[in-house]
């Protein structure tokens, strides 16, 4: 049943007439997406500014973008140490969901009990550098990482230390119903526990790999590691890498990025990663591998690798995972500012 419902939003802007238009018309329409709205769902939109937003009417800016809703402005009271060059909106709509309110740039800080949090999905296949690239951006906004793929791997392993045929369901199911996996960070860097040992290093061979690859097509284990997943990005700002985070884990991410490069790009990148921690493969066997799992992750049933409608693709071949980040990094922090 469609609810009344009132959006708040704000953003900063400079007083000139592009930058009232541009930050007017960004904010509506982040929050019509965020929302799912349309012209037809919005009953009217009340828009504030402060006294300094003189060189243009943002009520008119989102008018001339093409909304034709009832719309108001009106200058705020001038507070005593209030943000400045601000502009405020409350949209009111029907919806049959929550408000998701937004505040972008400087006004961010307006309404930490609303938007304190962000989240960033990194999804894309195997060896496209996703790992390397989730630390440089959270280290640089300061925000949490979240590997999910070692929940899988420890998922995979536990099921190969106890001889489980890691692609038989039901046998997955029995040996992992009752494992209590989970994270925990210490000075900021991630640690899988697995049934209280930390598992960390342990999963990162090749077999472990490929058995995560298995058990990550199970519905039961993507139901079991779901919550997981979206109680640690409910905390904090984050960044999760991963394969269906931007489609299934949090589809309302702010900020969503598919990561890829060729396969054998990746097992390039892989081969030498694994040849440098002193374990002895073939680039031939890497290669396989990566092209299995990619075979395995997008064309299993469940949540499969795939890019989110609204996620920005990135193609890192000739691109280092430095430049990478800082392309995320620019991207996210544009936004926030
Ligand atoms: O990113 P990784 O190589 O550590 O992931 C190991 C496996 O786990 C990968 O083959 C697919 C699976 N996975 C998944 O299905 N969904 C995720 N969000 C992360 C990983």
């Amino acid at each position: 049943m469609n609810n009344i419902i009132s959006i708040r939003g704000a953003v900063t802007a400079q007083n000139t007439e592009d930058g009232i238009r541009n930050a007017a018309v960004r904010l509506i329409d982040k929050i019509y997406f965020k929302n799912g709205l349309t012209d037809g769902d919005v009953v009217n939109i009340i828009v504030t500014v402060t006294d300094d937003i003189t060189a243009f009417s943002p009520a008119r800016a989102i008018r001339e973008s093409g909304h034709s809703v009832p719309l108001v402005s009106a200058v705020e009271p001038n507070t005593e140490g209030g943000i400045k060059h601000c502009i405020r909106v409350m949209v009111t709509a029907t919806s049959q969901n929550k408000p998701y309110h937004v505040y972008l740039g400087g006004a961010r800080a307006l309404r930490l009990d609303l938007t304190a949090t962000y989240a960033i999905a990194l999804d894309g296949p195997s060896g496209a550098g996703k790992s390397t690239v989730a630390k440089l951006v959270a280290k640089a906004l300061k925000i949490t990482y979240l590997d999910t793929g070692a929940l899988y791997r420890a998922l995979g392993l536990v099921c190969l230390k106890n001889g489980v045929d890691v692609n038989d369901g039901g046998a997955v199911e029995k040996c992992i119903k009752d494992v209590d996996v989970n994270i925990v960070y210490r000075d900021g860097v991630q640690s899988v526990i697995a049934d209280g040992e930390d598992v960390s290093s342990e999963i990162r061979t090749p077999e472990v790999s490929m058995a995560a690859s298995a058990v990550s097509a199970i519905p039961y284990v993507r139901q079991k590691l779901l919550g997981l997943q979206r109680g640690i990005a409910e905390k904090s700002s984050v960044i999760l890498d991963g394969r269906d985070i931007g489609t299934v884990v949090l589809p309302q991410a702010e900020f969503k990025f598919f990561l890829t490069a060729t396969a054998e790009e990746r097992a390039r990148r892989r081969f030498d990663e694994l040849t440098a921690k002193g374990q002895v493969t073939t680039y031939e066997d890497v290669y396989n591998d990566v092209v299995m799992r990619d075979l395995n992750d997008s064309t299993r049933a469940i949540a499969p690798l795939k890019r989110a409608f609204d996620a920005l693709e990135i193609n890192s071949d000739n691109m280092s995972a430095e430049e990478v980040a800082d392309y995320i990094y620019s991207t996210v922090n544009g936004d926030l500012l």
